[in-house]
């Protein structure tokens, strides 16, 4: 018997308008980008204006909500009934383009162009570690600035550990108010203002050794960069707050997207407990990827021993055939031999008929009698044929049927682990469904199962 938790009940979620923005996260690859979309599909065919900031969609399911271009706003998807009075807008995340837009918020245009070009803001906004979550918190903080939708749903990025996405402003942060920045904006500080200009008598103590570490000119990036950052530090600061704060605020939700395997509902777990330490509303967990079977009465141990009779009933019934097969042709050719010294037959004809089983002797008359004894002799065999045949494929079935049932086992007892550690974290179960999620009408079944309503796909 499996252990009960609370039913996440989706719709009210959705319908709420209190609710605005709704979080999925989950380890790598467990279906965040799938269940943000097909709520996004759902709560705007239910009446609300929605926006979807996608992280990495697979092209296929970003064509068919019109993602064709990175251009870093939402664009009204094609296709949604909009009868309830909702609608959807979706984008996906620019990393990049999001980190350039709040350096030129941020900056007068000449130090903007500073920063944009310079080589180590190029890397650092394209590969630094975190700073797609840091984006994708970034955007999250512009869209719901906007007010242009009463409910924004974000998909979160592509990392390892669902933690990341907590961790990642922190650690951007922490990266440009670390040491070694703290060491080469020191001139800076003391000089009482940010610029290039007031860093150079502080710093020229330590370029002669840092220049022969690193090169003159990559210093002066360095230098150029982080002076330049500098004057953005408190607003990046400032808007991680607020950004952290958003996601405390009681019209968000976190839904933890796991599938039923250990690894992710270890990390699941230790987010739910990562949540509840900030301070972040949990609405539930989104089991994904379940398998199920419509004929659970049947347990694996049955179906396989079932597989094993029907299989020993086929080899027998073979064997049986073969001998029986091998008498008739003796029989036959008996038979045949007589009837040839009567009709002056060939015998030769006679015998590749018997091989085949099939052939018909064209010549009139004799081939009568001889055609419909052929037949008879056919269908017994045919039908035995089959017979083992139909039992082999009916024991093949009932070992997948097995498989599937085993497979069904353990992802309960995952299922159970977790619940025995969470009994109050709300679930729901989204089945398996036989392809990909590649376009709106396999985000509505996404949905419907979201909504606990399976047996309506
Ligand atoms: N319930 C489901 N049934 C069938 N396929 C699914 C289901 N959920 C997700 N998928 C498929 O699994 C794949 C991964 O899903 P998705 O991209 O949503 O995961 P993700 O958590 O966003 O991954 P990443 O961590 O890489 O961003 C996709 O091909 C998607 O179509
Ligand atoms: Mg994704």
């Amino acid at each position: 018997m499996s252990l009960e938790s609370p039913v996440l009940d989706i719709d009210p979620l959705l319908d709420d308008p209190k609710t605005r923005i709704i979080v999925c996260c989950g380890s790598g690859g467990v279906g965040k980008t799938t269940t943000a979309a097909a709520l996004g599909v759902r709560a705007a065919e239910r009446g609300r204006t929605a926006v979807v900031l996608t992280i990495d969609p697979a092209r296929r399911l970003a064509q068919s909500m019109g993602l064709t271009e990175l251009d870093n706003t939402p664009r009204e998807v094609a296709g949604i009934d909009r009868s309830a009075g909702g609608s959807l807008h979706a984008m996906m995340l620019d990393m990049k383009r999001t980190f350039d837009e709040v350096v030129v918020q941020h900056s007068d245009a000449e130090r903007a162009r500073a920063i944009l070009e310079n080589p180590f803001y190029q890397s650092l906004s394209a590969g630094f570690a975190g700073t797609q979550e840091y984006m994708a918190m970034e955007k999250l903080g512009q869209l719901r600035a906007q007010d242009a939708w009463d409910l924004i749903i974000v998909d979160t990025p592509p990392s390892r550990s669902a933690l990341d996405f907590l961790d990642a402003p922190k650690r951007l942060g922490s990266f440009l108010d670390g040491r070694f920045i703290k060491l080469l904006m020191a001139p800076a500080k003391v000089g009482g203002r940010a610029g290039v200009k007031v860093l150079n008598i502080g710093m020229s103590m330590m370029t002669g050794t840092l220049s022969k570490v690193m090169g003159a000119g990559l210093l002066r990036d360095v230098q150029t960069f982080i002076s330049a950052m500098d004057t953005m530090f408190g607003g990046f600061r400032t808007r991680a707050d607020a950004t952290y704060r958003l996601l405390q605020a009681p019209g968000t939700a976190f839904l933890v997207v796991a599938a039923p395997e250990r690894d992710a509902l270890r990390e699941a777990a230790y987010f739910v407990e990562r949540l509840a330490a900030e301070d972040m509303p949990l609405a539930g967990l989104v089991l994904n990827r379940v398998h199920g079977s419509g004929a659970d009465r049947l347990t694996a141990e049955r179906a396989l021993a079932a597989a094993e009779a029907l299989e020993d009933a086929a080899a027998e019934a073979l064997e049986d055939a073969a001998a029986d097969a091998a008498a008739e042709a003796a029989d036959a050719l008996d038979e045949d031999g007589a009837r040839d010294e009567d009709h002056g037959r060939d015998e030769g004809d006679t015998a590749e008929n018997l091989g085949t089983g099939r052939m018909v002797d064209p010549s009139p008359g004799n081939a009568v009698r001889g055609s419909a004894d052929g037949t008879q002799e056919h269908q017994d065999r045919t039908e035995g044929d089959r017979q083992a045949r139909t039992e082999r494929l009916t024991a093949g079935l009932l070992r997948l049927h097995a498989e599937r049932m085993q497979v069904v086992a353990r992802e309960r007892r995952t299922r159970d682990r977790f619940v025995s550690v969470h009994p109050e974290v709300p679930m729901v179960d989204v089945t398996a469904l036989p392809g990909d999620v590649h376009d709106l009408d396999g985000l509505r079944m996404i949905g419907l199962r979201l909504a606990g309503q399976p047996a309506a796909a």
